[in-house]
């Protein structure tokens, strides 16, 4: 249960891992807001565009999974973040299925870069595909609760008008904060739709945002919608740097100038019972992947913890970006993503 003896203390990435679930309200027919307290009421400090990874154990397995908050940073008692059922997905189906007021998930964060420039340009475009609405749906909502917002467009895509996520809300802030225009884009819609169907092109966005180049462009959706949406910015003159996308699916690639590795180790899965050998300086997620063994990743990076496994033996050397906490490398766990084998290895996957 939720307590309150803990305000004024700030959640801690580090120790702090229980978050109790407070609410959960559906937002389209496959789309769920869970909304979530700290076990001892701390106060949250999450920039928007952040996410947390949650562990949930199914069945005996715990997987992970990372989930942006889209709730505003400025409500700092709690944090949201609204899941899409996937078809056939374990995590998001338990969490559609089971997950309750009053439940204790374990979870790691804030984690991510996909944030706002301290000093907020003066043009601003929120690009969203489907489920990817959900970090720029905790900008739209800063800018809501702050003082100050960019002249803001948030283009939101989705399939039909019933995936749109948030639409009233967003309706409403169209009416009430200046400077803020919404474009919703449905592939398809029934006649009673009023607005443009279709994909983004460089025809609608010429038509929608003839302003683009001077935009900066913060894009999250699956990864056609942000080719597309890149290859579209790159066309119309956005400067790279002006272009920032969010991605859970990196991956993990050797440089291409990367010397042939002379010399291998073997890292061996115990519960797969596969061994594959790995080479000096090449990280075990990189080998694994080339040699067909599959392991649980996203950002192949060390951000956001998803690879989390336990090294039963042997030794690594693993540059992390903040996926996994001091204690839990204290008791031997590893994020293959970023983990080097420095010799001989079996890890617990
Ligand atoms: S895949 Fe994200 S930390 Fe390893």
């Amino acid at each position: 249960m939720l307590h309150c003896d803990g305000a004024g203390r700030y959640w801690d990435r580090e120790s702090d891992a229980e978050l109790v679930c407070l609410a959960v309200r559906d937002e389209t027919h496959d789309m769920r807001t869970f909304t979530f307290g700290g076990r001892d009421g701390q106060y949250f400090d999450v920039l928007p565009g952040q996410y947390f990874t949650f562990d949930v154990g199914i069945d005996g397995v715990v997987e992970q999974r990372c989930y942006s908050v889209s709730s505003s940073p400025l409500r700092p008692r709690t944090i949201s973040v609204t899941v899409k059922r996937v078809a056939g997905g374990r995590v998001s189906n338990w969490l559609h299925a089971g997950l309750k007021p009053g439940d204790v998930v374990r979870a790691l964060g804030p984690l991510g870069r996909f944030t706002l420039p301290p000093v907020l340009p003066g043009k601003l475009l929120l690009l969203s595909g489907g489920s990817g609405i959900t970090p720029v749906m905790a900008m739209a909502r800063a800018f809501a609760d702050g003082v100050c917002a960019p002249d803001t467009v948030f283009l939101h895509a989705a399939r039909t008008p019933a995936d749109f996520a948030f639409a009233d809300e967003l309706r409403l802030l169209a009416k009430t904060m200046p400077g803020f225009r919404l474009i919703l884009l449905p592939e398809t819609a029934d006649d009673g739709f009023a607005g443009v169907t279709g994909r983004i092109s460089q025809a609608l966005m010429d038509c929608a945002v003839p302003d683009l180049a001077e935009r900066l462009v913060m894009c999250c959706g699956p990864a056609p919608f942000m080719a597309a949406a890149r290859a579209i910015c790159r066309d119309r003159g956005v400067p790279a740097d002006r272009y920032i996308e969010e991605s859970f699916d990196a991956v993990d690639e050797a440089p291409v100038d990367a010397p042939p590795a002379t010399t291998t180790f073997s890292v061996t899965f115990s519960r797969q019972g596969k061994t594959i050998t790995v080479g000096v300086g090449q990280t075990i997620l990189s080998a694994a992947r080339a040699q067909g063994v599959v392991l649980p990743s996203s950002c192949a990076n060390g951000l956001c913890g998803t690879c989390k496994s336990k090294l039963v033996s042997g030794k690594v050397d693993m540059q992390h970006n903040g996926g996994i906490r001091q204690r839990e490398i204290d008791a031997g766990q590893i994020l293959p993503c970023c983990a080097k084998p420095l010799g001989d290895v079996v890890i617990d996957r």
